[in-house]
């Protein structure tokens, strides 16, 4: 079921930071600062030849990764998203094999315009999945 990974997210207290420290020091080509309000983040793209890592700042009030902050001040590795051929066919099985589809289990439309879910850590080792339509 699973593709390719898509992404790595890491949630960062301040993004400005964390993109000088990813440009400047390691030398990465980081995308511009793209606000997604319908997620509650504000989110830039580090290209790498073989993936993408995402860093994400809080926005706005209720930020999913607010809570997730204040246990990991200074930020941390939030979730890891794979891709998959097709996202509902992807939930049905999941959810009928027990998985947890956090919301309403409906997809929202991501950070790269494609539909997207997350799965519940506890179901898959202490980790968030996020799951994209590729
Ligand atoms: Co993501």
């Amino acid at each position: 079921m699973l593709g390719r990974v898509n992404h790595v997210a890491i949630a960062v207290p301040d993004l400005a930071a964390a993109v000088a420290s990813y440009r400047d020091t390691l030398g990465a080509t980081v995308s511009a600062a793209q606000a997604l309000p319908e997620h509650g983040v504000t989110v830039v793209f580090v290209e790498l030849a073989n993936t993408k890592v995402e860093l994400l700042e809080p926005l706005g009030e209720g930020s999913p990764i607010t809570a997730f902050l204040e246990k990991n001040p200074s930020g941390g590795m939030h979730h890891i998203c794979y891709e998959v051929s097709n996202i509902v066919d992807a939930r049905d099985h999941l959810v009928q094999a027990g998985a947890r589809v956090l919301g309403t289990g409906e997809p929202k439309t991501g950070a790269h315009g494609k539909p997207v879910l997350f799965l519940h850590p506890k179901d898959f080792s202490g980790t968030l999945i996020e799951l994209e339509q590729a």
